[in-house]
């Protein structure tokens, strides 16, 4: 950890103690009187008709309501998916008798108690007319194809640079699909009272279901609040509303109790969004002297037959570094799967993979040490691509600190030259960058007679930390110890606060803190000077808070006096602010609209100014085990410059979590499915491997100094570390495993059965 006096106190976690005791209540965990269960029944099939549904044996055990597609209502349509608009897909299970997907809810069972909910949802009889399906990327990359969600880039003429390259590479890289898993599972408690529905349901984005709610049911957004105090994990997951919340909403309706659906964890992995696999073809050129000529970048990855757009790729890596020709192109498939969506890094993890695959591959060829290759050819302090400056870029200090850290200097260049007894070792590396976003949001703030302060906005924790970096900047403003501040966030009723995704909480809400704090402050020295305490006809500009009381600075005065007597002084003995942030250049008609709930924030790029992004360095050492080829991963390093961190305890928790993750997508993570039936053969926790303890090493993470100049953009100067460290892991440990076999393995996850043989 940083000891940095630039970044923010290390902070323990003030949510810590409620959710270690268990009185944080989860979006589940809500008690209501005459509450009735619900549970979701989904399609075996992945594509074609329900052809008949029998609710007799269901009903008969005591089912309250079977909402189908025969007797489910018609809401207003989706007209658009995110990114365009708000919802995870356009498709509307249960509003026809069509099927998209393998798990595709067909029926949405009530009962008054859980297990006569699970019992009858288990009667349900469903029969299929089965349609032919394509869920084989593989087999369909030729009907890719480039539509509105494409990101593409270019910058000279890359096929005439890279013939001309005397050095090439051209490889071909995968990447699995993922399912994010969030120890919470998804679920919504709704009721209706007095016309309003009130939905309990753990999100990313509170706006953004408000408003999704109001617009499926045709009521005002004023009708609809969602209540989401805590969120037990959700890595993008609960970023998008998914179509079971409206379907627990209709029940409620209809039965005029409160309902409560709880997702099983293997339907988890069929009703939300999921990171989509993955095919990178890769041309790099090189100069014989080590300096990269051309880059071409062919991305493809699945989208639905709902809607054509899904998760890009190209954008990002095109950033790392300085080719005179490059080019980017996102192409998607469309194919008889649920709709992917946004999972931690969606764009830089599986992308950044295969660049910085094939720039290992390419520094091999030459015969240089590879961070020796990428700081020659690093971009330096302007993005190649729109040639504006980058807010700050401490990549090239990035890879000089880790290689120190993890001791670079002593790596043999040749492969399969580390051998400690029955383990080949191999280090590899590999950069981590992320796009830097900033939103508008805002806070309302009361300091009360007793000193204590309460902080309110419409934001999300998702576990990143968010209650603690707004109790951080708040003490840090006011002078108020930790303790005496109350933080309350996850109800859309408060005033907006910000999206909890693409990593831009911190930056965005951080903003508005200090503008409310600054009030506040402003008020209670003014308080402290007037009438005839100790501090009178002081001038505000020589007073501070400190330790929540008021100080003088003046030399050799040491009157003080406690922000309780103050109090005193002001009508109603509390001080009540609000504090707004726009960033510049965010246009006004998009201002309102992000409070409507559309998203809208100021990043990479900001036309004419800036391009903003975060960046990191990683290096693992992989040990192979020679007879049984166990990879094993005993240390790992991660250097990051991510601008101002606001709380170095909680940024450390995050960016170690990400590496970790990164570990397991690299060695670990693959969700299959059998195309014969369309369906994951491994929709549960048993067969889907994660890292346990025993699988993760050392893992050492350095925050490194940073000033960010996109100061109109993003006052704080803080760049987002929540899916920065995800990014970069797996080719670190590919590129080891080459280091360590002499194999290249162009996919992840690596495993056993990838180097056994090359042993
Ligand atoms: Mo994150 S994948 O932007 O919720």
């Amino acid at each position: 950890m940083s000891g940095s006096s630039q970044h923010g106190q290390p902070m323990p976690r003030v949510d810590g103690r409620s959710k270690v005791t268990g009185r944080a209540r989860y979006a589940a965990e809500q008690v209501h009187a005459n509450l009735a269960h619900a549970r979701l029944v989904t399609s075996r099939i992945a594509r074609g008709q329900v052809s008949s549904i029998d609710t007799s044996a269901a009903e008969a055990a005591g089912a309250k309501l079977i909402l189908t597609h025969l007797n489910s209502e018609k809401l207003v349509p989706i007209t658009a998916a995110y990114p365009a608009g708000r919802a995870q897909t356009s498709f509307l299970p249960m509003e026809s008798a069509e099927v998209r997907y393998a798990g595709q809810p067909v029926a949405l069972v009530v009962a008054d108690t859980p297990e006569l909910a699970d019992h009858a949802a288990s009667l349900v009889e469903i029969d299929y007319i089965e349609a032919s399906h394509e869920t084989e990327l593989a087999t369909q990359i030729e009907r890719a194809r480039k539509t509105k969600g494409s990101k593409d880039v270019v910058k000279g003429d890359v096929d005439a640079a890279f013939a001309a390259s005397p050095v090439k590479i051209v490889a071909t890289y995968r990447t699995a699909t993922e399912h994010h898993n969030a120890m919470e599972r998804f679920s919504t408690t709704a009721f209706w009272e007095n016309g309003q529905l009130i939905v309990h349901e753990a999100t990313q984005w509170l706006s953004g279901m408000r408003a999704h709610l109001a617009e499926r049911f045709g009521i005002s957004q004023d009708r609809v609040r969602v209540i989401s105090p805590f969120v037990g994990g959700g890595f993008g997951s609960k970023a998008l509303p998914m179509p079971h919340t409206a379907l627990t909403a209709v029940a409620a309706k209809r039965l005029g109790r409160p309902v409560k659906l709880i997702v099983s964890r293997e339907q988890m992995f069929t009703v939300g969004g999921y990171r989509p696999e993955s095919v990178s073809r890769v041309r790099l050129g090189a100069s014989k002297d080590g300096r990269l000529t051309a880059y071409s970048h062919d991305y493809f990855t699945p989208a639905s037959r709902s809607d054509p757009a899904a998760m890009p790729g190209v954008e990002s890596p095109a950033v790392l570094y300085a080719s005179p020709a490059l080019r980017g192109r996102d192409r998607f498939v469309d194919l008889d799967v649920n709709h992917p969506g946004p999972m931690r890094a969606p764009a830089e993890m599986p992308s950044v993979f295969a660049l910085e695959s094939a720039i290992d591959e390419l520094a091999h060829s030459l015969g240089m040490d590879p961070v020796a290759f990428r700081l020659k050819n690093d971009a330096g302090p302007h993005d190649p691509v729109s040639g504006l400056p980058f807010s700050s870029r401490s990549l090239a200090r990035c890879w000089t600190r880790g290689a120190e850290l993890f001791g670079w200097s002593e790596r043999p260049l040749a492969p399969r030259s580390l051998i400690d007894g029955d383990w080949l070792v191999g280090w590899g590396c590999g950069a981590s960058l992320y796009p830097v976003y900033v939103g508008p949001s805002s806070v309302r703030m009361r300091l009360s007679g007793d000193g204590s302060l309460l902080v309110q906005l419409a934001g999300q924790d998702l576990g990143t930390g968010l209650y603690t970096v707004v109790a951080g900047a708040a003490a840090e403003m006011l002078g108020i110890a930790a303790d005496r501040i109350r933080v309350e966030m996850g109800d859309s009723e408060l005033p907006f606060g910000s999206m909890a995704a693409g990593s831009r909480s911190t930056a965005s809400v951080v903003p508005a803190v200090r503008r409310a704090a600054e009030r506040v402050r402003g008020r209670l020295l003014a308080a402290a000077t007037q009438g005839s305490g100790p501090l009178a006809g002081e001038t505000t500009g020589n007073l501070a808070i400190r330790d929540g009381n008021v100080v003088s600075t003046v030399p050799g005065d040491a009157a003080t006096e406690a922000i309780a007597a103050i109090l005193e002084r002001i009508p109603r003995g509390a001080i009540e602010e609000t504090g707004e942030f726009v960033p510049a250049g965010l246009p006004s008609d998009r201002l309102s609209g992000v409070y409507k709930g559309s998203e809208g924030a100021m990043g990479p790029v900001v036309e004419k100014a800036w391009a903003m992004y975060s960046f990191g360095a990683q290096f693992v050492e992989v040990r192979i085990h020679r007879l049984t080829g166990i990879i094993r991963v005993p240390r790992a390093v991660g250097v990051f410059g991510a601008g101002r961190i606001a709380n170095p305890r909680t940024a450390h928790s995050q960016l170690m979590g990400g590496m970790i993750w990164g570990l397991s997508s690299g060695l670990f993570e693959a969700t299959r499915l059998d195309h014969r039936y369309g369906r994951y053969v491994n929709a549960n926790l048993a067969e889907y491997p994660i890292p346990v303890c025993a699988d993760i090493g050392s893992i050492q993470v350095e925050m490194l100094d940073e000033t960010d100049h996109a100061r109109d953009v993003n006052p704080s100067g803080m760049k987002g570390v929540g899916e920065l460290s995800v990014v970069g892991t797996g080719a670190a440990i590919a590129n080891a495993v080459f280091h360590a076999t002499g194999r290249r393995v162009r996919h992840i996850p690596i495993t056993i059965e990838d180097v056994l043989d090359a042993l």
